[in-house]
């Protein structure tokens, strides 16, 4: 069994920065299980299925097959033997994945591929259900959140810095909207296990949160 840290929390909290800082500091590996969920989602679009279109999704399921290999420690996602690992990131993509990811078929599907990974490796694995139902006795479970407002304008920072224009107003509904779906759906929903612990970065540099985290690890 490896030394498993589950760190969950929503959308735009910033938990794949600072797993990848942890996992760089403690030399575990880092698995990001959004990308797995992003991977299927984009086999759902090559099917020319609609988000809506659950009965498709699925019945799609079937012929996808996804799996992660790791290039200098930075994970490649696979599906059906073809790297998609730079179309993750498409909005398409985390729109499906978003829509894709409450069905139970789909999160069936992710679950062995997960747990696996973690019985193998000591890994640092970031997502919406890892402490509560993937690895309920991960050795360390962090809850990392931050306020709305927070993760919008870090969003927001973050895209005019890439030259893109965007309206602050937009990507706060958005992340709320994100985070109502994520919360409230029947399977798997992301909430704080009850012996995760909450670490609110609203207030906190990156640094300090890694700081943070790595106190919990051994
Ligand atoms: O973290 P992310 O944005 O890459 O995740 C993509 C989508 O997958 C997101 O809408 C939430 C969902 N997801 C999930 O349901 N469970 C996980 N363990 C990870 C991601």
């Amino acid at each position: 069994m490896g030394y498993n840290v589950a760190i969950d929390g929503p959308a735009g909290a910033g938990k794949s920065t600072i797993a990848k800082l942890v996992a760089k500091e403690k030399g575990y590996i880092y698995v990001d299980t959004g990308a797995m969920y992003r991977a299927l989602a984009v086999h759902f679009l090559e099917c020319g299925i609609r988000p809506e279109d659950t009965l498709g999704i699925v019945g799609a399921c079937k012929d996808a097959d996804v799996s992660i290999k790791y290039q200098d420690n930075v994970q490649q996602v696979y599906l059906n033997g073809k790297n998609v690992t730079s179309r993750l990131r498409e909005e398409s993509v985390g729109n499906m994945a978003s829509v894709s990811s409450a069905v139970p078929k789909v999160r069936e599907k992710l679950l062995e591929l997960q747990r696996g990974l973690a019985r193998s490796e000591d890994v640092i694995m970031d997502g919406r259900d890892i402490g509560t139902n993937i690895l309920p006795d991960a050795d360390v479970k962090i809850y990392l959140t931050a306020s709305v407002a927070t993760r919008a304008k870090r969003r927001y920072d973050e895209l005019r810095e890439k030259g893109i224009e965007c309206d602050y107003n937009e990507i706060a509904r958005d992340i709320e909207e994100r985070d109502r779906r994520d919360m409230s759906r029947e399977t798997a929903p992301l909430k704080q296990a009850e012996d995760a612990v909450l670490v609110d970065s609203s207030e906190m540099t990156i640094e300090e949160v890694v700081k943070e985290i790595i106190r919990h690890c051994r």
